[in-house]
């Protein structure tokens, strides 16, 4: 089994990585640090490979309404 977690670095996301790693699930981190943007799509396709389950605990540091939902409905995964 490999998850893809969009933001898996995050405070939600890392958690969610380190429980399914002890599980020994393969996580695939999905987040800007890892060089993937899922507005603009860069090194998803590649990252997304042989993955079964896409998890989705993307957040964004804009809380204006006009920034936050255009940054959800954005997001690819
Ligand atoms: N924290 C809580 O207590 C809590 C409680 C209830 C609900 N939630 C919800 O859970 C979700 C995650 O919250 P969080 O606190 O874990 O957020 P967070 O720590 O800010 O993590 C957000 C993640 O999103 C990634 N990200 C942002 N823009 C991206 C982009 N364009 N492409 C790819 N990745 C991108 C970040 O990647 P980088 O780190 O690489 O920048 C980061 O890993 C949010 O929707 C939040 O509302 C959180």
């Amino acid at each position: 089994m490999k998850v893809f977690i969009a933001g898996g670095r995050g405070r939600v996301g890392s958690r969610l990585a380190d429980n399914l790693e002890a599980q020994g699930i393969e996580v695939v981190s999905g987040g800007l640090e890892d060089g993937i943007d899922v507005v603009s799509g860069r090194g998803l396709a590649e990252a997304l490979v042989g993955v079964d389950t896409i998890v989705n605990v993307l957040s964004t540091p804009r809380f204006d309404a006009e920034g936050a939902i255009s940054f959800f409905e954005g997001a690819i995964p």
